[in-house]
């Protein structure tokens, strides 16, 4: 969907903001572009709606090289939520969301019609934040408004540059969460800007890890923790990638101690079970994980998704699992 084939920008002062990038975002896809300031990240975001040009190299968006579209045509069917969020201080969140909609000439009350719904999926009633003005938000409903903003008129394409940026941690991973939600029904191919890890692992089906204006890995979270391509990703990513690793891999059947079949009392008697000590196949390890420390039992239930269990995970399993994981990228 999204296509870079040795793509360099230099701008005019002489700086190379990106050197011969070739990535490529599947549709339907989320991408996270993760690096230190200044590593080019916003440059590769602006070059695919053609706020920036390539010196060499070629963008291409659905199969074409955006060098011969017309960049108000492309920019309709790409979303933008820009780094500060951006809404207009003059105008209402519901005229803010419906700005894209205005502009391609949709009649008003349709183009309202259209926010409402939209400030409704991110979770903001329409009736009660619709007719505010945006200094009248917190910094994560301010950034919810960018979000129904660039979905609003449904482009195929959103490109977020650090959307969840100016939020607590506790906000930004709730703002993360609904993304999450939300992209599991709309299904954008979306690339996100982030400078935080923790979110560039936690959101991306993929993840490019920038150095200077360089992709130094472009794979799953899970590979480029389990196995980091060069020691520069090694050290950015943490010497805790471990535990990172933990939030990414799932718990499988083959982690756990008693398969399906035993008697039901093997598989973590009732008490456990109402205990709370239960979690679902598929469930990340980190969960599995938090939940074994705090139930002090030394095993968890697994249960299907109805909810009939299936086996126990201990901390042998855990184990077991991690080199699972580490096993099936190599
Ligand atoms: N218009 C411009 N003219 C000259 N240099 C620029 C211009 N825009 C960006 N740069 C430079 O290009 C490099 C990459 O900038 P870019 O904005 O892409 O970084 P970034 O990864 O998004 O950083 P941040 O995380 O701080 O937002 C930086 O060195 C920056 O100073
Ligand atoms: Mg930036």
């Amino acid at each position: 969907m999204i296509r870079f084939e040795h793509v360099t920008k230099r701008y005019a002062d002489g700086t190379t903001a990106v050197d011969d990038l070739s990535f490529e975002v599947a549709e339907g896809e989320l991408v996270t572009l993760v690096g230190p300031s200044g590593c080019g990240k916003t440059t590769t975001m602006m070059m695919v709606n053609r706020l920036v040009e390539p010196t060499s190299g070629r963008v291409l968006v659905d199969g074409r090289d955006i060098a011969g579209v017309d960049p108000v045509a492309l920019r309709r069917k790409i979303g933008y939520v820009i780094q500060q969020v951006g809404l207009f201080p003059h105008r209402t969140v519901l005229d803010n969301t419906a700005t894209v909609p205005a502009l391609l000439g949709w009649k008003k009350a349709a183009a309202r019609a259209r926010a409402a719904e939209l400030l409704d999926l991110v979770g903001l009633d329409p009736a009660v934040y619709g007719s505010r003005y945006p200094a009248q938000l917190s910094g994560g409903q301010r950034q919810r408004v960018g979000v129904a903003r660039a979905l609003a008129a449904d482009p195929p394409v959103l490109l977020m540059d650090e959307p969840f940026g100016a939020v607590d941690p506790v906000v930004r991973e709730r703002l993360q969460n609904e993304f999450l939600a939300l992209q599991a029904t709309v299904r954008k191919t979306v690339l996100l800007v982030t400078h935080d890890i923790e979110e560039a692992v936690r959101m991306g089906d993929r993840m490019a890890v920038y150095g200077q204006g360089r992709i130094e890995q472009f794979d799953t979270p899970a590979t480029v923790l389990g196995s980091p391509a060069t020691p520069y990703v090694a050290d950015f990513v943490g010497s805790d990638r471990g535990l990172k690793r933990l939030a990414v891999t799932p718990v499988t059947e083959a982690d756990l101690d008693i398969r399906k079949g035993s008697p039901e009392g093997d598989v973590g008697g009732p008490e456990e079970y109402e205990n709370g000590a239960h979690v679902p196949l598929g469930s990340s390890l980190k969960d599995a994980l938090a939940l074994l420390l705090q139930h002090d039992t030394g095993r968890l239930t697994v249960t299907d998704a109805a909810g009939r269990p299936l086996g126990v995970l201990t901390p042998e399993g855990v184990h077991r699992a991690l080199r699972r994981a580490t096993a099936e990228q190599t």
